[in-house]
């Protein structure tokens, strides 16, 4: 696993993003794309699902809209603090994966996007207490960060955008990992992996202004969370060949999906 330093801390850096970001909508207006997609292969109606790290509550705002039965917990006091402003009825609690408030064996689908690589320490710890809340036979979703070319060109454009200012000390912000190593962790734990997607939440060609389309550009931040950060004609033309040619090096996130055999 490899550790990423940039000059803000973790839990800053997502309390600063969900400051700035304005409210999650109601539903995702394109399943296609990470994470509603991934969610889809593992939700079922009547089952009790948990997304844990679940920022300003887009998935369980859509599922809750559908009439499943999905709740959540979030570190940030911010992004939940959002969601009970605008959504009272969900059940949504500010909470850490290191210890989930849930007893042994009550979630039938738990689901991480984008959790456990904030975690510079206790990743192991964290599998442990999902397996223990999560039932025998249930469910899981988990995407981490690869350690990859895609990921390694995103912290150079990072480095380019936040210039270090003179007195900054690298602080940690996420973890990056190999499938196979991953996919180990998790068997470790009882964890079964039965899939693994490689897919993306941006391409990079969207940091190139000229490539993104101009709907979602100019739309506000929230739409292109639900819909997608849109590449137009000749962005999408580009991103085809280098997905289909380097598709381990062009993905920003790996899904692992499967069962608790513990
Ligand atoms: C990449 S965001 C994903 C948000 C949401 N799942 C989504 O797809 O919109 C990761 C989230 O995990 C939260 N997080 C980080 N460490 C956490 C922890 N130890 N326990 C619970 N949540 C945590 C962050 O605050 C952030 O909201």
């Amino acid at each position: 696993m490899k550790k990423i330093y940039r000059y803000e801390d973790n839990k800053e850096y997502w309390d600063r993003r969900w400051t700035e970001a304005g409210e999650d909508t109601d539903s995702f207006t394109n399943m296609d794309i990470y994470p509603i997609k991934y969610a889809e292969m593992v939700m079922e109606p009547g089952l009790l699902a948990a997304e844990i790290g679940c920022g300003l509550g887009r998935v369980i705002k859509h599922y809750n809209n559908q009439g499943y039965n999905i709740i959540g917990i979030e570190r940030s006091e911010v992004a939940v603090e959002k969601i009970n402003q605008t959504n009272p009825e969900l059940d949504v609690q500010v909470g850490d994966v290191l210890k989930l408030p849930y007893s042994d064996n009550k979630i039938d689908i738990l689901m991480a996007f984008g959790l456990l690589h904030n975690l510079e320490n206790g990743i192991e710890d964290a599998l442990a207490e999902i397996s223990r809340v999560l039932k025998t036979g249930g469910k899981f979703c988990i995407s981490m960060r690869p350690d990859n070319l895609e990921m390694a060109f995103n912290e150079v454009y990072w480095r380019w955008k936040k210039p270090k200012q003179a007195d900054a000390q690298p602080r940690f912000h996420k973890l990056m990992v190999k499938e196979g190593e991953f996919a180990k962790m998790l068997a470790k734990i009882g964890l079964e992996v039965e899939q693994i997607h490689r897919s993306r939440n941006l391409s990079s060609l969207y940091r190139i202004p000229f490539l993104r389309s101009r709907s979602v550009e100019q739309g506000r931040e929230e739409q292109r969370r639900s819909a997608g950060y849109q590449l137009n004609t000749a962005g999408r033309f580009l991103d085809n060949i280098l997905t289909r040619m380097f598709p381990f090096h062009t993905a920003n996130v790996i899904i692992f999906i499967g069962r608790d055999i513990s």
